[in-house]
């Protein structure tokens, strides 16, 4: 049973809004209601008042004097704030971080996951502007329960059309249900490169973009989990509701992980971590001039063998990386074993367009049970879905 917050806008599909109350009141959970001022013009509020039995919101400066803040009130306690129907007006908003009424500005105090239902004619919903803002709320960690194609309320045929309700239904459960796995449990999770300076502007590296470790970081919020991203340099913005930890060098990553490690339940390595690093950095830049420097190399402190040894290793579930270009799944697996990892996630970075860089990769996944799943070439946002089903079913059979 949650506490579950529905959205309401106004679409042609809003009267599909009750029969979602129906089943989410079947399954037991209690639903509050929240209209858009325009959603108040198609259907009474009244309909959805006595369908829940509370009375619904639409204005944000009604509330009565005695109440505290009824907006961040209401949004503390909220478990999932479901979005059905949404306009590709609403949608824009809450891209935009738009709080002109209380649905809008709601959607900006939660802190729970939020589903997107959009409802609209084809055109509207292709829009490049309505594409762009979905793309946008899933940045955002928003689940968007996409559309279906079908006869639309314009009497045209095409895409828009509000999902079933059925599909609706079962989203939000998974949803919930995977959220209660995960609140209260704090993740680390590593992204990026390193850079191992050789003189105050030169630097070793490598190609990872962090694209696969940011993925997985929202993935584990939007799932309710705590999560402490520990990144080497990279372009992306972070993550909403994630507490990002910037680093360059091994070394730094390894004290903020050590730092961390005690209070983590899971620890996911997906940083593509310096094997080797200058032995000494250069404190003033070499010049050209100098003529071409020896660079001596030393190996970098193994983050994973440290974390294997430690004391509290048996009460953490820890989660590698392989990018590998050859034999992936006996490398995976000989990894797995010497690191003493729980599950490992193994990519073949020779593989054009996919892995390093790449939006798309193709992983395999290996668990200590024995496990071996293959993804598929997927986009990294997929694939991060796909690592957390599978990491919850291992921590279920583990605990
Ligand atoms: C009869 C009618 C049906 C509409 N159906 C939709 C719809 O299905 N999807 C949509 O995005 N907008 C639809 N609109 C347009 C929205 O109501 C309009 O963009 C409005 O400003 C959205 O306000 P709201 O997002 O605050 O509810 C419809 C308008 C009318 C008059």
């Amino acid at each position: 049973m949650a506490r579950i917050v529905l959205g309401v806008s106004s679409s042609i599909a809003i009267y599909k809004a009750c029969e979602i109350i129906r089943q989410l009141q079947k399954k037991n959970h209690s639903v509050q209601v929240i209209m858009t001022q325009k959603a108040s013009q198609f259907i009474s509020p009244l309909l959805f008042q006595a369908l829940t039995g509370n009375p619904v919101l639409i204005n944000l400066f009604e509330t009565k004097e005695t109440e505290k803040i009824e907006h961040i009130e209401l949004a503390r306690k909220t478990e999932l704030l479901l979005i059905a129907p949404a306009t590709a007006n609403f949608i824009a908003k809450m891209a935009s971080g738009i709080a002109d009424d209380f649905l809008s500005t709601f959607y900006l105090a939660v802190n729970c996951p939020v589903i997107v239902a959009p409802a609209m004619n084809e055109a509207m919903y292709l829009h490049p502007r309505t594409q762009a803002n979905l793309q946008e709320l899933r940045r955002q960690g928003v689940i968007i329960c996409e559309p279906e194609r079908g006869l639309l309320a314009c009497g045209d045929e095409g895409w828009g059309r509000l999902a079933e309700v059925e599909k609706i239904i079962a989203l939000a459960e998974s949803l919930l249900t995977s959220s209660f796995k995960w609140r209260n449990k704090k993740i680390i999770i590593t992204a990026g490169p390193t850079r191992e300076p050789i003189d105050p502007v030169r630097f070793i590296s490598n190609r990872s973009s962090g694209k696969m470790g940011y993925e997985l970081a929202r993935e584990a919020s939007r799932r309710g989990a705590e999560v402490i991203l520990i990144s080497g340099p990279v372009n992306l913005p972070s993550p909403y509701g994630v507490k990002v930890i910037r680093i360059e060098t091994a070394a730094e990553m390894k004290k903020e992980v050590e730092k961390y490690f005690d209070e983590a339940d899971v620890v996911i390595m997906a940083a593509a971590v310096a094997d080797f690093r200058p032995a000494e950095a250069m404190t003033s830049k070499w010049k050209k001039n100098q003529g071409i420097p020896e660079i001596k190399l030393v190996a970098t402190e193994d983050i994973l063998d440290f974390l294997a040894t430690h004391p509290l290793r048996k009460k953490k579930i820890l989660v590698g990386f392989a990018a590998e270009t050859q034999e992936l799944e006996d490398a995976a697996r000989e990894k797995m074993e010497k690191k003493g990892l729980d599950l490992i996630v193994a990519n073949d970075v020779s593989i054009p367009g996919i892995g390093f860089e790449a939006d798309l990769n193709d992983v395999l996944i290996l668990d200590r049970q024995g496990q071996v799943i293959r993804s598929g070439v997927k986009s990294k946002r997929e694939i991060s879905q796909l690592i957390f089903d599978v990491l919850e079913a291992y921590l279920e059979k583990a605990t």
